[in-house]
């Protein structure tokens, strides 16, 4: 029987190019998401891939969710923690709200959709998490104390819970994507972008989502069993860390 994946945040930018190369793949996908119902509704019809709309920020219905994922499509081997935010300003600029929201959706999130997969990956002694850091939570940016934050703590809670899935056969890996053109890149100012990022990148572009879903549907392979606590950074040369 297929294997079951679970994208959060699956049906727009790196997130849907995950779920539409899962499903190339063989596996059985499941797309959550959080408020766009239109562009989730058109995903699900271009794609034939369900849709599941929840707040990974909110641990009840994180839990509710990952059940009726479960009840609906089969118990989830392959866990992808995609869904983020930014929001982007300044330090001695920035809002008690914009800190917390950025927390809540990039950090929260992994133990609040995690923490419900993980005992059934145990059970089953299978499990593939794949959690979707960024470069800048390895080298940090101005402008994003919060998103770098946020996406640095993503990789401890890889690597710490990487060593408790390892005697169960469940790995748990981070990717780390530069700047990828997607929605969220593509409204940085214009002139910061140009001026700024694109003479940073070595390759000279932007990549694209399916760079980073590539990655994934490796890692969600039998034949990545021996890969685990791993960051593996896809960022056109930007940062070798
Ligand atoms: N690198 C270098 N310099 C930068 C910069 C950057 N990334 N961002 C801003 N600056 C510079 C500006 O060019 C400007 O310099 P000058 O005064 O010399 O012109 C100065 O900092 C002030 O910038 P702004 O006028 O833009 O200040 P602002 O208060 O209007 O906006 C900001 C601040 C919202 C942080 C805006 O600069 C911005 O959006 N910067 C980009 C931050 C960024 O890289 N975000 C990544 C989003 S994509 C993502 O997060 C995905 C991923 O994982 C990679």
């Amino acid at each position: 029987m297929a294997r079951v994946a679970l994208v959060t945040g699956g049906t727009r930018g790196i997130g849907g190019a995950i779920s539409n190369a899962l499903k190339a793949a063989g596996y059985q996908v499941a797309a959550n998401y959080a408020g766009n119902d239109e562009a989730a509704q058109a995903f699900k019809a271009e794609t034939g891939i369900p849709v599941f709309k929840w707040d990974v920020g909110d641990y009840d219905a994180s839990a509710a969710g990952v059940a009726k994922v479960e009840a609906d499509v089969g118990p989830i081997d392959v866990l992808v923690n995609n869904a983020g935010i930014t929001r982007d300003g300044f330090f001695h600029k920035m809002t008690k709200d914009q800190w917390q929201a950025v927390i809540r959706t990039n950090l929260d999130s992994l133990f609040n959709v995690t923490r419900p997969v993980w005992e059934g990956m145990r059970n089953r002694s299978f499990g593939r998490v794949v959690v979707i850091s960024s470069i800048n939570g390895q080298k940090g940016q101005m402008g994003q104390v919060n998103y770098s934050a946020s996406k640095a703590g993503d990789l401890g809670f890889v690597k710490a819970l990487a060593q408790e899935g390892a005697a169960k056969n469940i790995t748990v890996n981070a990717i780390c994507p530069g700047y990828i053109g997607t929605e969220m890149v593509k409204a940085i100012d214009e002139n910061v972008l140009k001026t700024r990022i694109l003479p940073q990148i070595p390759v000279g572009r932007l990549g694209e989502p399916e760079e980073i879903a590539r990655i994934v549907v490796f890692l969600a392979s039998d034949e990545a069993g021996f890969i685990t606590g791993s960051t593996i950074a896809a960022n056109g040369g930007q940062a070798m860390i």
